[in-house]
C-alpha cells in the first residue's frame, strides 16, 4: 500500500565509501520532505543489534555532503548472518517503529536487508562500495572518488619511477574485483594490469614483457596489481632480480577509501538516496536501487544478488595495447 510508512531508518554497512554521506543526507531530507520520521542506525547491523539508534533531522546531515566516510559509522557484524541475529534485528526495528529501512552498502549488506524484508521490515538497498562489484548496477557510490584518488597517487609514483628508470608495482584495492585496477591501468597508462578475474599467475610472462619494454627504450614500467592478487613486495623483488631493473612496490591501501567525494559520487548518491525513499513511500520492499543504461532503476534483491558481473574483455584487451 502506498504511503503507509511513517518512520524509516537508514544505516551504512560493510566498507565505507566516499559519497555515503550524500546518500544518507538525501534519505533524511527527502523523507522529512514527505512527512516521515527518520532514525539513523549507527555502525550498521552491529549498531542495530545494540540499539544504537538516533533521531535524524535536517540539521543532523548539515555540512556532510562534502565529507568522506560515513557519519553513521559502519561495521561488519557476524551475528547478523545468523537467523537469531536477523530475527532480533527485525524485532528491534519493530520496537523502534522502524517500518522501512534504507541499507547503504554492498552485496553482503543487501543479504542482511533481504533477510529483514522476509521478516516484515520494508528494506531498500543502495549500492555503496568503492569496488564497483555489484552486478545489477553500472555505478556504485564511492568508485569514482576512489579511482580518482588512486589515479592521482599513481601519477605521482610514475614521476619518480620515470626519473629513476624503475619498475613500480602498485597495489590498488579490490580483493576479488579488478575494476579499480582496470580503470587506473587505463587512466595511468600502466604497462601491465593484474586483475583477480583474469590473472593466470604467469610471472615469467610478466617478466618477459618488462624485459621487452625495457629493450624498446621505455623509461619505466608500471604494473598495477589488484589487492586480490597481492604479494606486491615479493613480486617487485622477483622482477628486480630477473630483469635487473630497480623495482619498488607501493600498496595504496585505505587512502583509496577516504577523501571528499567527487561531484559524480555526490550527485549519484543523492539521487539514489532519494529514489530509495520514493520506493519505500510506494510501499516497495526487498529492492535495490541501481543505475543502468542511463537511468535509475530498481531490482528485487533476490534477483540482484543472483546477477553476475565480469570485467569487460574489450576494455581489458584495449588496455593491453595502449601502453606501448
Ligand atoms: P558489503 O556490504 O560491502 O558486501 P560485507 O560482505 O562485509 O560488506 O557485509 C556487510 C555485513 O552484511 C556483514 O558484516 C553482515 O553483517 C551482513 N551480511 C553479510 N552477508 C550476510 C548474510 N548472508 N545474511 C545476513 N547478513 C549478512
Ligand atoms: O570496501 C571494499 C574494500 O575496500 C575492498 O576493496 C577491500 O578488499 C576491502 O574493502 C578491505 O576491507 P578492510 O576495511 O576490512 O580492510
Amino acid at each position: 500500500m502506498a504511503n503507509q510508512i511513517k518512520t524509516i531508518g537508514v544505516l551504512t554497512s560493510g566498507g565505507d565509501a566516499p559519497g555515503m554521506n550524500a546518500a544518507i543526507r538525501a534519505v533524511v531530507r527527502i523523507a522529512l520532505s514527505k512527512g516521515l520520521t527518520v532514525k539513523g542506525i549507527q555502525r550498521g547491523y552491529s549498531g542495530l543489534l545494540n540499539e544504537e539508534i538516533i533521531d535524524m533531522d535536517a540539521k543532523s546531515v548539515a555540512d556532510t555532503i562534502q565529507k568522506g566516510g560515513t557519519i553513521l559509522y559502519t561495521a561488519r557484524c557476524e551475528e547478523m548472518r545468523t537467523p537469531e541475529g536477523q530475527k532480533k534485528a527485525a524485532d528491534i526495528c519493530k520496537k523502534h517503529g522502524i517500518e522501512g529501512l534504507v541499507v547503504i552498502g554492498g552485496d553482503g549488506s543487501f543479504q542482511g536487508a533481504q533477510k529483514l524484508a522476509h521478516l516484515g521490515i520494508n528494506t531498500i538497498g543502495v549500492p555503496g562500495t568503492i569496488d564497483l562489484d555489484i552486478a545489477c548496477t553500472e555505478y556504485t557510490i564511492g568508485f569514482d572518488t576512489a579511482v580518482n584518488t588512486a589515479m592521482e597517487a599513481i601519477d605521482k609514483i610514475r614521476d619518480t619511477s620515470t626519473s629513476h628508470e624503475r619498475c613500480s608495482v602498485i597495489e590498488v584495492m579490490g580483493r576479488s574485483a579488478g575494476y579499480i585496477a582496470l580503470w587506473c591501468g587505463i587512466a595511468n597508462g600502466a604497462e601491465d594490469i593484474l586483475l583477480p578475474e583474469r590473472w593466470d599467475g604467469d610471472v615469467d610472462r610478466l617478466i618477459e614483457h618488462i624485459k621487452e619494454t625495457k629493450a624498446r627504450g621505455k623509461k619505466h614500467h608500471i604494473v598495477i596489481n589488484a589487492e586480490g592478487i597481492g604479494n606486491s613486495q615479493a613480486l617487485a623483488k622477483r622482477i628486480e632480480e630477473e630483469t635487473g631493473m630497480e623495482t619498488r612496490a607501493t600498496i595504496l591501501g585505505h587512502l583509496q577509501r577516504g577523501g571528499s567525494p567527487t561531484c559524480k559520487d555526490r550527485v549519484y548518491a543523492s539521487l539514489m538516496g532519494a529514489y530509495a525513499v520514493d520506493l519505500l513511500c510506494q510501499g516497495k520492499s526487498n529492492r535495490v536501487v541501481a543505475y543502468s543504461k542511463g537511468q535509475y532503476v530498481d531490482f528485487e534483491i533476490d534477483e540482484a544478488l543472483a546477477m553476475k558481473k565480469d570485467i569487460d574483455d574489450y576494455q581489458f584487451d584495449v588496455s593491453k595495447h595502449l601502453a606501448r
